[in-house]
């Protein structure tokens, strides 16, 4: 790999949150921009809440290319852009700012990223008809709005611990209430996951440091003729991706959605598609390392 070379021509990309040390994204963008020879670089800035309108007004001064945004700003930041694209609109979050031509543009690439995903690391070309999606968070928004997105998606079991939260997703997201059935995690009775083609779990239950907590309270439901994604990546493989690759399902872990959706960010950016393995392997390099 080349050596990172910067010089007064060299524009910027970076991501912004709070707290933003732990970020993998400036290892997986870096990765890709020196694999293509790229002369960008990316960074972090940790942007505490009551300057985040500083932090945009810096980005626009400073002519910085792009930003990536994370927690807890993908909501807040939305004001303060020229324009949104429609996925972001929809999902209302942003996660990803072009800076073009003098104008800020908020993008979401989360469900762009799960999508991906499921394609390319779990083989489903075509969506099943039954899906359950376990959460009501900020991920959870953007990856309902892309199942919605697929019409060959007939239900979605939308399942949250605090079950109003479940229920405000699905109305904003499926106002007829034609595809979407909010409900507690307990609601495993039934035949609920017997027939869901497609389990993901967008919560941060088994996330360090509680890799022994299940969002399932029984395994049991978990079958062969499933794919199972779980969007936490730290651990790896969960808990939940264990018991069902014990189970005979097809496992996705988080790390490809980390990746894509950070390789759409990039293409975004930069007009070019990184090498997507390059980003996953260094996000995987990244974790490997002890916190600092
Ligand atoms: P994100 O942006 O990553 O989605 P979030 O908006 O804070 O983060 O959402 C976190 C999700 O994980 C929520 O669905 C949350 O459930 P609640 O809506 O009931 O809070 C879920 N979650 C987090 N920790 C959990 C736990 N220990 N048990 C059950 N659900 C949990």
């Amino acid at each position: 790999m080349r050596p990172l070379q910067i010089s007064g021509k060299t524009r910027v990309l970076g991501v912004i949150g709070h707290p933003v040390e732990h970020t993998s994204s400036p290892a997986m963008h870096n990765a890709a921009l020196q694999a293509l020879g790229l002369d960008y670089v990316y960074t972090a800035f940790g942007v505490r809440p009551e300057v985040l309108g500083q932090a945009i007004a810096g980005m626009r001064a400073l002519q910085l290319r792009g930003l990536n945004v994370t927690v807890p700003h993908k909501v807040g930041v939305m004001a303060l852009l020229d324009e949104l694209s429609p996925e972001a609109q929809a999902i209302g979050a942003v996660n990803t700012i072009d800076h073009r031509q003098g104008r800020l543009i908020g993008h979401n690439t989360d469900a762009f990223g799960v999508m991906e995903s499921l394609r390319l690391d779990g083989g489903l070309e075509t969506l099943p008809p039954r899906v359950a999606l376990l959460g009501a968070g900020g991920a959870a928004r953007a990856i309902l709005y892309g199942l919605l997105q697929r019409p060959e998606v007939e239900h979605v079991a939308l399942l949250n611990r605090t079950p109003e939260k479940a229920t405000t997703l699905a109305v904003a997201l499926d106002p007829e209430a034609r595809r979407v059935r909010p409900g507690t995690l307990d609601e495993w009775a039934g035949d609920l996951l017997g027939q869901a083609g497609l389990l993901i779990n967008a919560t941060a239950i088994g996330m360090y440091p509680h890799p022994q907590a299940s969002p399932l309270p029984d395994p049991a439901c978990l079958h062969t003729g499933m794919v199972v994604l779980d969007i936490v990546y730290n651990p790896l493989e969960t808990l939940l991706l264990r018991q069902a690759r014990q189970a005979g399902a097809r496992v996705v872990d988080g790390l490809g959605m980390l990746a894509r959706q950070g390789a759409r960010a990039f293409a975004i950016w930069t007009g070019v598609e990184p090498p997507v393995e390059v980003m996953r392997a260094a996000a995987l390099e990244r974790l490997g390392k002890p916190s600092i």
